[in-house]
């Protein structure tokens, strides 16, 4: 039996499966590992079932165990982990595609309208007895009628635009290239994220994190938006320079800002912590016990074709 080093504890079900598969080593309590206890923990393994709190950069690579061929990251995004580094070192990295797009879709849709509807200062209000109805309390934005702009529209940011729709939203979107009109479906594409973000009066931030999107959302780009503009964002806090961020909200160029994701989790940025405008969620996007269900499926079924020589269909270098 293959030796599978399992970094985080897992819902008990994808245990036990993966127990009946490999010779797993679990995690019970549930400690988040550092670099070393990874290198150290998984030697002589053939195998490691990540999560995106795992810190596999390059310099972890260089250090793992030569017995380790596969990382199957148990997440859709792996900007924790080096895929180039790994790819150097013979080691597969493998996703988890598509099973979590509905989840993390409906976050998203949940950040923008916690936003734009001033949920934070109204769960305020409500719990410390401070309100009455009047015509001028809490107001927010309306989805309707506005243009959201996606920037990234592969699997989840089409299925924010699906949902969008029918909060009578009209779909703008940048992407690396233009879809087929097919995925589309009716969305304006926008070669630039200065078009884009010039169009938006919501904005939807998909993209996944990697070298060329580190900061994407920046002083320049923040500059593009028109006052007022409603942000989202349940893709990766890499992709915010959070500076620039809490600038633009305190010049009112962006209305309210939702975020589930974090530079540097489990921390977040001071700031965002003070400003009333901001809806946080702590990084629910998957958190459904069926998707993680389907996720640490999906990650065992990647490891099993790669032991059984198939090329896993989730293969990401
Ligand atoms: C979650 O953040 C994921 O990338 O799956």
């Amino acid at each position: 039996m293959k030796k599978i080093f399992v970094t985080r504890k897992l819902l008990k079900e994808n245990e036990e499966k993966l127990k009946e598969l490999f010779d797993v080593k679990l995690n019970p309590d549930d400690k988040i590992y550092s670099a070393a206890e990874i290198i150290e923990g998984s030697k002589n393994f053939d195998g490691i079932l990540s999560s995106v709190t795992d810190p596999i950069n390059s310099e972890t690579i260089s250090k793992l165990s030569s017995s380790i061929k596969i990382i199957a990251n148990g997440a859709v995004g792996f900007g924790n982990i080096n895929i180039k580094a790994a790819r150097e070192k013979g080691i597969t990295v493998t996703n988890t595609p598509d099973v979590l797009t509905d989840a993390t879709a409906d976050i998203q849709i949940l950040l923008l309208l916690g936003a734009s509807r001033k949920a934070y200062e109204g769960r305020i209000a409500a719990e410390t007895q401070s309100w009455k109805w009047s015509w001028d309390f809490l107001l927010g934005k309306q989805m309707s009628n506005k243009r959201l702009g996606i920037l990234g529209m592969g699997r989840i940011g089409r299925a924010v635009a699906k949902r969008a729709k029918a909060f009578g939203m009209e779909i703008h979107y940048h992407n690396r290239s233009k879809l087929s009109s097919d995925l589309e479906d009716g969305a304006i594409y926008h070669k630039t994220i200065k078009d884009l973000f010039e169009q938006s009066e919501f904005l939807s931030l998909n993209c996944p994190a990697t070298p060329e999107t580190t900061k994407i959302v920046n002083k320049e780009t923040l500059s593009y938006l028109k006052k007022n503009t409603v942000i989202g964002n349940a893709a990766r806090g890499d992709i915010v320079d959070d500076d620039a961020m809490v600038e633009a909200i305190k010049n009112g160029t962006v209305f309210a800002y939702g975020l589930d994701v974090y530079n540097g989790e489990p921390k977040i940025h001071p700031e965002y912590l003070k400003l009333k405008n901001i809806f946080l969620l702590p990084h629910l996007g998957s958190a459904t016990k069926r998707t993680r269900w389907d996720m640490a499926y999906r990650a065992t079924k990647n490891l099993q074709d790669f032991f059984s020589g198939k090329k896993p269909q989730d293969q990401v270098n």
